[in-house]
């Protein structure tokens, strides 16, 4: 019996708001494997004995990424972590969006403004500031230029926080085409979803936020399909994802543009896709039995 930990975190003293987890857990005990809910910080869980250590939900990553990263490099010496340790080092820290624009992976455009950095910010147009190591949308935020000294107070307290910011245009077409998410699993595409925008007009940006709104089911296009499989080729050690998650938005041109490459805990949102469930469970076990010579 293959030996699986789905890895999340200790929400206390909230409740778990991973809706994919009990479904997967099920899921698996069914085809047979022994599937554990753990918490990647837990110190009691020995994860040699696992085949296989399944990121999944480790939603205070974001605030405490040197940790979560230091973890992932443990775990992944002991055992077969998904994704692997490079690619969750990686993909962390969100300055891998430049590096995809600079080999051709048609992005959103992106400054980086690290802790020191003047407040060069647009005039001209409407923009967003974020952290380079964000979830959730925490720490994000939309500007008009006559908000200057909103936005150069929330870069300051990004700075004083240790946060290097990005600085990209406000693509408007989300407002009316949205965001759109195409999961990949085991090598393929899965699924794909579509979710509205997320940041309001003059909100702040340490406000709560609504992480997917609007969420539904999506055709991918061949034009959203080409360019996220442009930006999964670019992935440094690309033949170690297991999964990965491309969201992508429409530039100015109306081409699809990437806006996150989600390779470390993406929602699967398996509650709008339930015939994916099966496909997930064999790429699962799949790749389990892939690390059982090692435990
Ligand atoms: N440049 C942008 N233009 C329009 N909306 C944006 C932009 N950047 C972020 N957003 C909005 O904020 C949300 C969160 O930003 P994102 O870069 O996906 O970070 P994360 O999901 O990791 O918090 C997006 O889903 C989108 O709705
Ligand atoms: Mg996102």
């Amino acid at each position: 019996m293959p030996r699986i930990a789905l890895v999340t975190y200790d929400p206390l003293p909230e409740p778990s708001h991973d809706r994919d987890l009990p479904v997967l857990r099920e899921a698996l005990a069914a085809a047979g494997a022994g599937a554990d809910v753990v918490h990647w910080d837990d110190d009691t869980v020995d994860w040699a004995a696992y085949d296989l250590a399944l990121i999944r939900s480790t939603w205070d990553y974001s605030w405490r990424t040197a940790e979560f990263v230091a973890w992932a490099e443990r775990c992944g010496k002991v055992t077969r972590l998904a994704n692997p340790a490079a690619i969750v080092r990686w993909n962390t820290d969100k300055r891998y969006l430049g590096e995809l624009g600079e080999v051709g992976v048609p992005v959103v455009s992106t400054r980086y403004l690290p802790p020191g950095a003047a407040p060069d910010l647009p005039d001209e147009h409407e923009y967003v500031i974020k952290p380079t190591s964000g979830a959730g949308a925490r720490y994000a935020a939309r500007y008009t230029p006559d908000r200057h000294e909103a936005a150069v107070r929330h870069l300051a307290r990004m700075h004083d926080e240790g946060f290097t910011a990005m600085v990209q245009p406000y693509v408007r077409s989300i407002d009316t085409r949205g965001e759109r998410a195409l999961q990949f699993f085991g090598g393929r595409l899965l699924h794909a979803s579509r979710k509205q925008a997320v940041l309001a007009p003059g909100a702040a940006f340490d406000a709560q936020k609504v992480a997917h709104p609007g969420l539904e089911p999506w055709t991918a296009t061949e034009a959203e399909l080409a360019v996220a499989e442009r930006a999964l080729a670019a992935v440094p050690d690309a033949h170690g994802l297991l999964y990965a998650r491309v969201d992508l938005v429409d530039g100015e041109d109306g081409e699809p543009r990437v806006m996150e490459l989600e390779l470390v805990e993406p929602n699967l949102f398996l509650f709008l896709h339930p015939g994916s469930v099966e496909r997930v469970v064999a790429a699962v076990l799949a790749e389990a039995e892939l690390g059982r010579g090692r435990s």
